[in-house]
């Protein structure tokens, strides 16, 4: 069963492993396309995409849409035949636009988290590309496929359930994050098949449901599958792999960090976040760091009260100036030991 082809509307990706969107640049063409050729499915952050595009600095729109349809190109001619997706940030300020440009790059899924991403069926209108939405229970899930269903009379073609051990920004309370022992997820794993379920009936389809956070190992996959979902979506893992878009010292960082090194920071998005608690966070935890520039990244962001600018802290990281650099990790860290490749890493996921 764990070796079933994951189906996407009309589209299948061979292995049901969805490699997760990993902004800021971790996720790009080189991984995207070497998860997609692999099998699996490789998505695309579009977030400040374009942070080392020549022109980045003086036309930060711009930059991250051309090179939103760059990274489609390169994975898709990477991919050979297998599935690219693109993870779009709801709370992005100019999130409309990375998804038509996705739609534009031909794309064959957005997925879309950090909010509930209502207007994204009429964003992406005819075209043949899938939407996934990215929710953490089951009153997100039921919220949003009413509204879907409602506004533009269409469902869902994947849903992303991500847990609280993930990485990046999290759609839970600090509280829930801090008791994440006691905390029944299964219950809203229970609830999203179910509100699934409704709208496979009401339109004649399957929605494929995918598991994410704190997937690192065959086990955890097989844990996974056991509860009902059709495929995993794993993020971390990749980010120790040869062909990720990260710098050498990100990936030195992933395997250096243990598991009392992961800490969740309250992040200028408004968001928890989990993170590697290095130099930086530190840094960060004494007093607010200066923001120099406003990147206009996030709707709601008053660059006077944050306590450092997210864009340029996880610019820094991704381009291996760690000292100044926010290292977003999942809560499984700890596990890894050693750079690795992408099909070693989906054969190792897969095994029986
Ligand atoms: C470095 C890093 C960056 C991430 N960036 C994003 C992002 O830009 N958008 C998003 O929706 N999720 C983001 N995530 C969450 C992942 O896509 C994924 O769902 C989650 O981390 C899965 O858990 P795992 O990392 O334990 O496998 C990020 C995760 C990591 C580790």
């Amino acid at each position: 069963m764990e070796n079933q082809p994951l189906k996407i509307k009309n589209k299948t990706a061979r292995i049901p492993i969805v490699q997760g969107g990993m902004g800021v640049g971790v996720s790009r063409s080189s991984l995207a396309g070497a998860v997609a050729r692999a099998g699996g499915v490789g998505i695309i952050s579009s977030a400040q995409i374009g942070y080392d595009e020549p022109d980045f600095e003086q036309d930060v729109q711009g930059a991250n849409l051309r090179a939103i349809e760059k990274h489609v190109r390169l994975a898709k001619e990477q991919a050979d035949g297998g599935l690219v997706g693109v993870n779009i940030m709801h709370a992005l300020q100019h999130y409309e636009d990375h998804v038509k440009a996705a739609v534009r790059a031909g794309a064959d899924l957005v997925v879309c988290g950090a909010g509930l991403p209502v207007e994204l069926p009429g964003l992406v209108g005819d075209a043949d590309t899938a939407i996934a939405p990215i929710v953490s229970s089951r009153k997100a899930a039921s919220l949003l496929l009413r509204m879907w269903d409602k506004k533009y009379g269409r469902t869902a073609d994947m849903i992303v359930i991500e847990g609280p051990l993930a990485g990046g920004h999290l759609g839970f309370s600090p509280e829930q994050l801090e008791r994440t022992a006691e905390f029944d997820f299964d219950m809203e794993i229970r609830g999203v098949l179910e509100e699934k379920r409704i709208y496979e009936e009401k339109y004649g389809v399957s929605i494929p449901v995918v598991l994410g956070g704190g997937i690192s190992g065959r086990a955890h996959v097989r844990q996974a599958m056991e509860k009902g979902v059709d495929g995993v979506q794993v993020a971390t893992r990749f980010v120790a792999t040869e062909e990720c878009d990260a710098s050498p010292a990100y990936k030195q960082a992933y395997i250096e960090a243990s598991e009392e090194d992961v800490v969740i920071i309250k992040s200028p998005v408004g968001m928890p976040g989990r993170a590697v608690r290095n130099a930086f966070i530190r840094r960060a935890e004494l007093g607010k760091i200066p923001v120099g520039r406003c990147f206009h990244c996030i709707k709601k962001c008053s660059p006077a009260q944050i306590p450092y600018c997210i864009t340029q802290a996880l610019v820094n990281a991704v381009k291996g100036d760690l000292e100044n650099g926010l290292i977003f990790c999942g809560a499984r860290v700890g596990d890894i030991r050693e750079i690795t490749t992408v099909p070693a890493l989906i054969a190792e996921l897969m095994q029986d």
